[in-house]
């Protein structure tokens, strides 16, 4: 996203906050059981080593994840900082250049607020990454969906958690992250259910399928990754990621998509599909979401610029109904471009 639409952006979130409303930009979120996989398939993604991750309830706020791109300056100069890549969040202010120091910050913010003891909260912890390796996108990571009350966890926390995603996951901005771990028959996955409750067509809900290293001898998910089992219009990706053993011993991200590819490359019945699998491909398929994103944000610029000055000087009620509209207008061709965006998988 080129600087004058990320000011676009800024200008149009500042404006809404100032109005007291929130603006929904469109956003990946993810979905899925306890320990399916989610906040691994997110780190992935940003291609950092940042988020908590583990067995048992790990996350336990919504963490809402802005990726900004920054581009290296061409001509370093004498007073830039020795680091390209940082975070930011929303509850102090401070750059984190070490992205370890950001995991620990997540954990603290979590326990502050959510206790000591299993608690989930609803209130979202903030945090933009500032790369050059990333593209202008949303993450939203969420708790997993799980079925008994833990800890401190109120009796009703099934219910809890089922509404603290659904409240994200039914915007029409969001495209949603369906994480299933491959180990679990299909036709038990949570997140496929929550997700067709929002999206009944399947038109913006993508299938990650995690833990294919884990799947019983002499079974594979080949059915599942081409839509032979259930069908998505965006398709199913299969990953392999981290196992709890490789966080232990502190497995690098490059060693691990290193072996992901391997794993895909070499199994008998990924061989000729792996190009479609893999961490690397969700990764692949978010230059085209961003391009489309541009085209959309340029076309609500346009329409921004045709109502003048007015748009962003006039009063207050007429600004946010405008803005509104446009956003409006702007999540609804979103989605419909994704829909567009059908994967391949034959
Ligand atoms: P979340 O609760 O859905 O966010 O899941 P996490 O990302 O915290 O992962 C839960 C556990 O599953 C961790 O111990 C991970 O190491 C492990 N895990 C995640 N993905 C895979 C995978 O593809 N293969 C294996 N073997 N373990 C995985
Ligand atoms: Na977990
Ligand atoms: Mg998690």
């Amino acid at each position: 996203m080129d600087q004058d639409l990320i000011k676009l952006v800024n200008k149009l979130q500042d404006t809404f906050a100032n109005l007291g409303g929130e603006l929904d930009m469109p956003q990946l979120v993810v979905v899925g059981s306890q320990s399916a996989g989610k906040s691994s398939v997110l780190e992935t993604i940003v291609g950092r080593d940042f988020l908590p991750r583990g067995q048992g309830i790990v996350t336990r706020r919504p963490l809402v994840l802005q990726l900004i791109h920054t581009p290296i300056p061409t001509e370093p100069s004498p007073n830039a900082p020795p680091y390209t890549e940082w975070g930011q969040f929303l509850h102090i202010d401070k750059r984190f250049t070490d992205f370890n120091e950001i995991r620990k910050e997540i954990e603290q913010e979590t326990f502050r607020v959510a206790g000591q003891n299993k608690g989930v909260s609803k209130l979202p912890i903030s945090l933009r990454i500032y790369s050059p390796n990333v593209l202008d996108l949303t993450l939203v990571d969420l708790p997993g969906l799980t079925k008994i009350p833990v800890g401190d966890q109120p009796s009703d926390i099934e219910r809890q958690i089922r509404n603290l995603v659904l409240e994200y996951i039914s915007k029409p901005n969001s495209v949603i992250l369906a994480v299933s771990g491959a180990n679990v028959d299909l036709a038990n996955s949570e997140a496929l259910k929550l997700a067709r409750t929002v999206d009944p067509q399947g038109r913006r809900t993508i299938g990650i399928l995690t833990k294919l290293d884990l799947m019983d001898a002499g079974t594979n998910a080949f059915d599942v990754l081409t839509g032979r089992v259930y069908q998505l219009k965006l398709g199913f990706i299969g990953v392999v990621g981290r196992s709890q053993q490789d966080i232990l011993s502190e497995k690098s991200m490059t060693d691990a998509l290193d072996s992901e590819s391997e794993f895909f490359r070499t199994h008998p019945a990924y061989r000729n599909i792996a190009h479609k699998n893999g961490t690397n491909h969700i990764r692949e398929k978010l230059p085209d979401m961003k391009a489309r994103l541009n085209t959309l944000i340029g076309q609500a610029q346009q329409e921004l610029n045709s109502y003048g000055d007015a748009a962003v000087y006039g009063d207050k009620n007429q600004q946010g109904s405008l803005i509104l509209r446009l956003m409006t207008q702007f999540a609804r061709d979103f989605v419909s471009s994704i829909e567009g965006t059908k994967v391949d998988i034959s």
